[in-house]
């Protein structure tokens, strides 16, 4: 195994909730990491220095993706969310989302009997809406087929805005209170989080964005409230193992204090 990995390893998992009592919470150290989540951004850019088209950078950044996905199932990390397509990356030109929408149909053919092979678990968060019938029935068929498996689970957010993700939410929640199913006080965090795509998935606890863009872009925006977040100008598709190595190596030296005061009581 490489040595950086190795060290990474013993760093991110190693300590991993030990020996607390029973019914104590973890304490939150910077030595594990449930989940992490990536916006896969600069594909286009990468392309455009080359003189390539943008979609040269989408084929070049879904090799990066394969690549951290292997790295971070390596590492033992088990939830890793990758930004895909956002609801307003509809606004692009046609040409590159029909690119885009081909592409992931394609990834579902070809990847999905190595994920099963790697005990991959794929969950698709976004909406539904809007996409082709058969992207669609090849995305519910894959979370179908991998949903037994257990060393990671890969959430691919495809369609995926947060304010969208609130509102609908929101929604949901005024229909269970309209129907009298749920009392308006009997509202928390915990039962609202329940409502959003990512309802059962633990908060992110490093957002890594690549591309040198500093904003979140409409990403997990409830989710990551107490989230790290690493931000690189290295464009995606040039984003590696090294790279990942080197946003986990930040993320261990973080104080993640949760509002409280350092080396306070819990
Ligand atoms: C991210 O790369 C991929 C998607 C949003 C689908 P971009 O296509 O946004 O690349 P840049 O930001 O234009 O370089
Ligand atoms: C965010 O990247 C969405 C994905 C990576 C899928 P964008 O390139 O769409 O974000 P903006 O437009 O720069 O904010
Ligand atoms: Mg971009």
């Amino acid at each position: 195994m490489h040595s950086t990995l190795g060290f990474l390893l013993k760093r991110l998992v190693g300590k991993k909730n030990k020996g607390l009592p029973e019914g104590r919470k973890p304490e939150p150290t910077t030595a594990s990491i449930q989940h992490l989540a990536i916006i896969m951004d600069g594909n286009g850019r990468w392309a455009k220095k080359r003189g390539l088209p943008r979609t040269a950078g989408h084929t070049e950044g879904l090799k990066r993706a394969r690549e951290i996905t292997e790295a971070v199932a390596e590492l033992g990390i088990p939830y890793l969310t990758l930004f895909a397509f956002s609801t307003e990356n509809w606004n692009r030109p046609a040409e590159e989302v029909g690119f885009l929408m081909d592409l992931f149909k394609r990834v579902l053919y070809d990847d999905v009997m190595d994920l099963q092979k790697n005990n991959v678990r794929l969950k698709f968060i976004g909406f539904r809406r809007n996409l082709q019938p058969e992207l669609l029935k090849l995305m519910e068929e894959a979370e179908e087929f991998t949903a037994g498996n257990t060393t990671l689970q890969l959430n691919i957010a495809l369609n995926y805005g947060s304010r969208g993700e609130l509102v609908a939410a929101a929604r949901s929640i005024a229909e269970l209170a309209q129907k009298g199913k749920l009392a308006p006080e009997d509202l928390t965090e915990a039962t609202f989080a329940e409502h959003l795509l990512t309802a059962g998935i633990p908060d992110p606890d490093l957002l890594i964005r690549p591309s040198g863009e500093l904003r979140i872009s409409n990403f997990l925006l409830w989710q990551c409230a107490y989230t790290e977040f690493y931000f690189t100008p290295v464009l995606w598709p040039d984003f590696d193992r090294a790279e990942l190595f080197k946003a986990l190596h930040d993320y261990t030296r973080r104080d993640r204090r949760f509002g409280r005061v350092k080396g306070g009581p819990a």
